[in-house]
């Protein structure tokens, strides 16, 4: 029976390879951004948090991307496993996140109400990022099996 991880490839390369690399990349981006907001390590701090916020939510989508592109291509199948649940609201958190990071500028008099939800939506993404990097690598295990 076909499964996700036969024939799907790009440039010789299985195409889950990329999935894995750029959702793991974006990981790392969005760990060393929440770090910045946290520590504060220069008066640079926020153009950091942002810049790597930023690149942590582009490598996150083209890394979904290419996981629906690698499930159409095989079985036709989306959304046919938890980890592709937990996948999606992930992608919902990479948008909602920062769109709360940004209100906090563009809605001054509500800041306060704003900030804590902006950091409790930011460490929930990065926790089921985290959940959902090991759901993969499980999920892979099985597969590869
Ligand atoms: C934050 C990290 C991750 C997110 C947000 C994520 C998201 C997703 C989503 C949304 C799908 C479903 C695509 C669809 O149904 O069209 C999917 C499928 C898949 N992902 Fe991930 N993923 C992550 C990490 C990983 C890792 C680290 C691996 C392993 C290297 C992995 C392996 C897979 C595999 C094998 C499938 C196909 C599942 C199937 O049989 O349908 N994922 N992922
Ligand atoms: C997906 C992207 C983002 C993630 C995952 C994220 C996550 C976080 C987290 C976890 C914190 C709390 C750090 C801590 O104290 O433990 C935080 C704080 C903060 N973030 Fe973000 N953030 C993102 C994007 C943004 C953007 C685009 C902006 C604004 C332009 C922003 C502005 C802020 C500010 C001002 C704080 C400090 C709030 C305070 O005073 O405690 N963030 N962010």
């Amino acid at each position: 029976m076909a499964n996700v991880l036969d024939m799907v490839t790009l440039y010789g390369v299985s195409l889950w390879k990329y999935h894995g690399s750029l959702v793991f990349t974006s990981f790392l981006l969005l760990v060393a951004g929440m770090f910045m907001a946290r520590y504060r390590p220069g008066r640079w701090w926020l153009r950091a948090h942002r810049a790597l916020g930023a690149a942590g939510v582009a490598f996150g989508l083209l890394g979904v991307t290419a996981a629906a592109y690698m499930v159409e291509s095989s079985t036709g199948e989306h959304l046919a496993v938890p980890h592709a649940y937990l996948g999606t609201l992930v992608v919902v958190l990479l948008l909602v996140t920062p769109s709360l990071g940004l209100a906090q500028f563009r809605f001054r008099s509500r800041a306060a109400r704003i900030r804590p939800l902006h950091r409790w939506s930011g460490r929930t993404t990065l926790a089921l990022m985290a959940a959902n990097i090991l759901a993969g690598l499980t999920l892979l295990s099985q597969i590869l099996k």
